[in-house]
């Protein structure tokens, strides 16, 4: 493992499989420790995360913060609208000068580029907290789900359903490559993510792991986790309406789990729009891990922020 201390987080590709092995046995542990009664560390004391989001988040804002807090960080949450950002600063002017106040960035953002170009100004860690292409930190808590509930990372195989040229499906394919898994992308032609798939063709060469593209539904079989997310992610709402058209048959629903099979979990990233790509029978039922996936995202990003920091 390289040091990981002082790298950005944006992309897992830039990650190797070890350094990604790594971050979820750390997340792991600390997720035991957390049940024994560990709530607070002081390993990064007196330090300072700043978090700016263009994007509203749930998840993603608080665990972050809870876990810089339990790690005795200071956190600074702003959006670009209370920054000078708002009133046309720059994103390198802005990263120059916060560089020089804190030791951590974490951003959410509409353009994956604009964390590149955050951390090409920055010395200091930048943080993936969602873009259009990516969401690294949601990845590494689908992995430690499906890792504590198959007790294996190795071999997996994910069926990814619905809109699959997401950040979300692009993350699982990502850490799938690293990991050497099958992950099934079922989804209407139109949402190939074709192009993106190419970008994993040596990781999946070195690993053997295997992404198929599909849009047959019946794809699903046999899986370990059918995974699903929105039809309309942030900053597509003026495609709402003919995504919601397009992607109805390919809703998560009793049918679709029954094709799965009796041993697939069923793994959302939320927030869940129940009743479009998910219905509640399913969300709601024996098969969906998805509280513990999102409680997940708390001890990762404990792992994240001490293998950047400490
Ligand atoms: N899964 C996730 O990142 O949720 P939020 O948008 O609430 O952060
Ligand atoms: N694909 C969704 C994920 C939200 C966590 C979005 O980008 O809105």
């Amino acid at each position: 493992v390289r040091a990981l201390k002082g790298r950005d987080y944006i992309t897992l590709m830039d990650y190797t499989t070890d350094e990604i092995k790594y971050l979820l046995n750390l997340s792991r542990d600390l997720k035991s420790r957390y049940y024994q009664g560990e709530r607070y560390n002081d390993i990064l004391r007196g330090r300072t995360l700043l978090m700016i989001f263009e994007k509203p988040s749930t998840r993603t804002r608080v665990s972050l913060d809870a876990a810089a807090t339990q790690l005795g960080m200071h956190v600074i949450y702003s959006n670009p609208q209370e920054l000078q950002l708002g009133r046309g600063e720059t994103i390198a002017d802005t990263a120059r000068v916060v560089d020089r106040f804190v030791d951590a960035i974490a951003a959410r953002v509409y353009k994956h580029e604009s964390l590149i170009e955050m951390a090409k100004y920055a010395v200091v860690p930048v943080i993936n907290a969602l873009s259009d292409k990516e969401h690294p930190l949601q990845a590494l808590a689908d992995a430690l789900t499906l890792w504590e509930v198959r007790s294996r990372l190795e071999g997996l195989r994910i069926a990814f359903v619905g809109d699959g040229d997401n950040n979300i499906a692009h993350s699982l394919m990502i850490i799938g490559a690293k990991l050497g898994w099958e992950v099934r992308i079922i989804s209407p032609r139109k949402y190939w993510p074709t192009k993106f798939a190419e970008l994993l063709t040596e990781d999946t060469r070195r690993t053997g792991a295997n992404i198929m593209i599909s849009d047959n539904t019946e794809d699903v079989r046999g899986v370990d986790a059918v995974y699903t997310d929105v039809w309309v992610s942030m900053g597509m709402e003026t495609e709402a309406e003919e995504r919601k058209k397009v992607f109805r048959s390919y809703q998560v629903n009793a049918e679709l789990m029954r094709k799965a099979g009796p041993q697939a979990v069923f793994m959302h990233c939320l927030p869940a729009h129940r009743g479009e790509e998910v219905t509640d029978d399913v969300i709601d039922g024996p098969q969906s891990v998805v509280w513990d996936q999102a409680e997940n995202r708390l001890h990762t990003a404990k792992a994240v922020l001490i293998s950047l920091l400490a």
